[in-house]
């Protein structure tokens, strides 16, 4: 099956694309096992969609459980070659508060004992891939266009901290990233990248800001009430967003 001209991973508190339409219901095998769930297939502003509920469609899968590989081959079984990655994420730096909607352009992976790379299996090729830029230049521009086509306030650029999780950061380790040059943090967003730029996926983040990471705005204790509220209030525009990044 060709044709499917975007997929997209949705994270915490974004469980489908209530915009699909028509939509078929894909269980897919891959070499490297079964994805979180069903990719649902749909038509949005008349273009074929995919959407993958990363922690499976019942938040049941923690971080770094997720089986990042079997996922991203999934949607690239199905026929797509740009995937948008939606994550929800801690904000550190001024600029990105709570409700804010991000563009990543760099990362910095902090994340331990996953599966980070397809070159596991005996006799696999090995690869190098480059990774100065760990999202695809074009698809962020495409992101960014789309968005501002829309009126959907997006920040452009900015570093992302992959933290193991499935606990919160301390106020310390926080204090750390910052220091390292981190505006966000979140729990996904690596292996993620990385095995997409190996399979030749292009491939960007969406961020949408939840809380204040530890230690940083006005941060109290953060729960998870406060995260889903903030990615709901945040996500209002995505239905928008995605379905002019669907039109190519
Ligand atoms: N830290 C890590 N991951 C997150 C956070 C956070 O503060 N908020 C939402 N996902």
């Amino acid at each position: 099956m060709g044709n499917i001209e975007l997929a997209v991973i949705g994270g915490t508190g974004v469980y489908k694309l209530a915009a699909l339409d028509d939509v078929q219901s894909h269980e897919v095998q891959t070499r490297y096992g079964a994805p979180s769930g069903p990719v649902r297939v749909g038509l949005l502003n008349g273009r074929r969609v995919a959407f993958l509920a990363r922690h499976g469609e019942g938040h049941s899968i923690p971080p770094h459980k997720v089986n990042y590989r079997a996922n991203l081959a999934a949607l690239k079984q199905l026929g797509a070659a740009r995937v948008l990655a939606l994550n929800t994420v801690g904000g550190i730096t001024d600029d990105f508060g709570p409700r804010v909607l991000a563009c990543p352009d760099q990362l910095i992976d902090y994340t331990w004992g996953r599966i980070s790379t397809l070159c596991e299996e005996e006799g696999s090729e090995v690869l190098h891939v480059d990774f100065g830029h760990p999202y695809t230049p074009s698809l962020r521009a495409q992101v960014l266009a789309a968005a501002s086509a829309r009126g959907v306030a997006v920040r452009d650029g900015g570093c992302y901290g992959a933290t193991q999780g499935p606990r919160l950061e301390t106020i310390a380790e926080i204090a750390r990233m910052r220091r390292d040059g981190c505006d966000l943090v979140g729990m996904t967003g690596m292996p993620e990248a990385g095995l997409a730029r190996e399979l030749g996926l292009d491939y960007a983040c969406l961020a949408i800001v939840a809380n204040w990471a530890a230690g940083c705005g006005d941060a109290a204790e953060i729960t998870m009430d406060e995260v889903l509220a903030n990615v709901a209030a945040a996500s209002a525009g995505l239905p928008d967003l995605v379905g002019e990044l669907a039109r190519g």
